[in-house]
């Protein structure tokens, strides 16, 4: 019982065969006294037993549950409060927010309040018109809460399936609800031993101290501070079950989500996140989406090999896309020229492309020159590890140029085109490429068996 650290222990002798002190006091253990009182049985025990002093009076917290504007001349805030006693004239500051006012009035339906205190649901009006929704919390305007969007809890597993980790639910934490998703379980407690053990899923009925990452920073409290504003339900995504509860233990520092970093887009603009995540869409088409990146000179076999590629995998049942610089040139491209900037672009535009399609779980395959390491880099950036393969078709240039297939090279050479790559412009040729063709000893069909396998 040390170990479970509770404040308030009763012993209650019963027994369930023919329910004696379950429901009803039981005539055949006169000597049960508490007090000098006759004890209760259980039942009775569990409706009475005392649980105010888990309630924090100190730290101000009022959830809001309901913006409530019945017309234009009134507008409250309206929740359970679930710590902390509020008075009329109190300065207080709204979280996640941090703009401050002061508590006007304490509406109830049977008249205003002088005070309040936790389990009281109120309706709360400011001198000051701020912007509050749903899901903040009105603290104390010198409170310090750390927001963040991370944090360390007991969860308890309520369903068949099991916790996994790495797969977003939603959370509801006191009336927000967000999405989330447990990064990593610590470790799963015995609930006979309390021992710790180690655990990659928590089973129906287990429980487990986990870390969870949110999808945005909020405020967070410690349970055994605020019991209402440190507990939170989990929710299946696509079922809208309750599959487990937790309560927070500490907060944790983490990087902030990506719709909260600093972005070089021109235009103010957040990451909208979508219900269905690429996990999701990975799992109707069986498979994850990639890229496979060919890099070489023109004329090298880029787009053959390529083209051999994808229709091995459209043989095998694959969702596949291939994308090749000669026709994105005629749309998405046409716009963009030879000189170094433009093929920057271009590069740039394909690895978005190429990263949309597979979110959407495609495995998209992309036939460029791409010289410049630093434009291949930038496109392997937007992949996750593995996720993306460098494939370098590696054939010299004089190979390249006896091949010719477009009588490219030779206009080159006469001077009819500018910045030709590898007469007239360079090509970076890969440092750490996944895959390296040599496409002089190797046949074509034993490359793309080692892309296969690579896949
Ligand atoms: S990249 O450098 O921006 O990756 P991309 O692969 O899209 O080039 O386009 C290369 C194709 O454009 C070549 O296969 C060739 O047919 C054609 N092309 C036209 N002008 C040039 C040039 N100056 N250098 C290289 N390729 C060129």
């Amino acid at each position: 019982a040390e170990k479970l650290n509770a404040r308030d222990i009763r012993f209650v002798p019963m027994s369930a065969l023919e329910g004696d002190n379950v429901v009803n006091r039981s005539a055949r253990m006169p000597w049960y006294q508490t007090a000098g009182k006759d004890g209760q049985p259980l039942l009775e025990l569990l409706e009475t037993v005392e649980i105010t002093h888990d309630q924090n009076l100190t730290d101000l917290r009022l959830p809001v549950q309901y913006v409530n504007r019945p017309n234009l001349d009134f507008r409250g805030y309206s929740g359970t409060l679930a710590a902390g006693i509020l008075r009329p004239g109190v300065a207080v500051k709204v979280l996640p927010s941090g703009k401050s006012s002061t508590v006007e009035r304490i509406v109830t339906f049977d008249g205003d309040l002088e005070k309040a205190y936790p389990g009281q649901a109120i309706t709360v009006t400011l001198a000051d018109e701020i912007d509050i929704s749903r899901g903040d919390w009105l603290v104390a305007a010198d409170a310090e809460v750390p927001l963040s969007n991370a944090f360390e809890a007991d969860i308890v597993w309520m369903h068949d399936t099991a916790l996994e980790t790495g797969k977003l639910y939603d959370l509801k934490l006191a009336t927000r609800d967000l999405a989330g998703q447990v990064t990593a379980i610590d470790y799963q407690v015995d609930v006979n031993t309390l021992e710790h053990k180690r655990a990659d899923h928590l089973d129906l009925n287990a429980i487990g101290r986990c870390r969870v990452e949110l999808t945005a920073p909020i405020p967070l409290d410690d349970y055994r501070q605020s019991p209402g504003t440190g507990s939170f339900i989990v929710i299946d995504r696509l079922t809208n079950v309750t599959v487990g509860a937790g309560m927070i233990h500490r907060t944790l520092d983490t990087e902030l989500p990506y719709e909260f970093r600093d972005h070089d887009s021109k235009a103010d603009v957040v990451w909208n996140r979508t219900s269905v995540t690429p996990a999701m869409r990975e799992q109707i088409k069986g498979h994850s989406g990639k890229c496979f990146w060919f890099t070489g000179l023109s004329g090298s076999g880029k787009s053959s090999l390529a083209n051999a590629l994808e229709v091995e995998l459209n043989r095998r049942g694959y969702h596949t896309m291939l994308l090749d610089g000669d026709n994105v040139r005629h749309g998405l491209c046409k716009d963009l020229g030879m000189g170094e900037a433009d093929r920057a672009e271009n590069i740039r535009r394909v690895g978005e492309v190429a990263k949309l399609m597979a979110d959407a779980g495609i495995i998209v395959i992309t036939a460029f020159i791409s010289p410049f390491r630093d434009d291949r880099d930038a496109v392997r950036s937007l992949f996750e590890t593995g996720n993306f393969v460098e494939v370098h078709v590696d054939t010299p240039m004089d190979i390249c140029e006896q091949r010719d297939p477009k009588g490219l090279y030779q206009k080159a050479r006469e001077g009819k085109i500018r910045d030709f790559t590898g007469i007239n412009s360079p090509y970076e040729p890969p440092r750490n490429a996944e895959v390296v063709a040599d496409t002089e000893t190797a046949e074509p069909q034993d490359i793309i068996a080692r892309l296969l396998k690579r896949l």
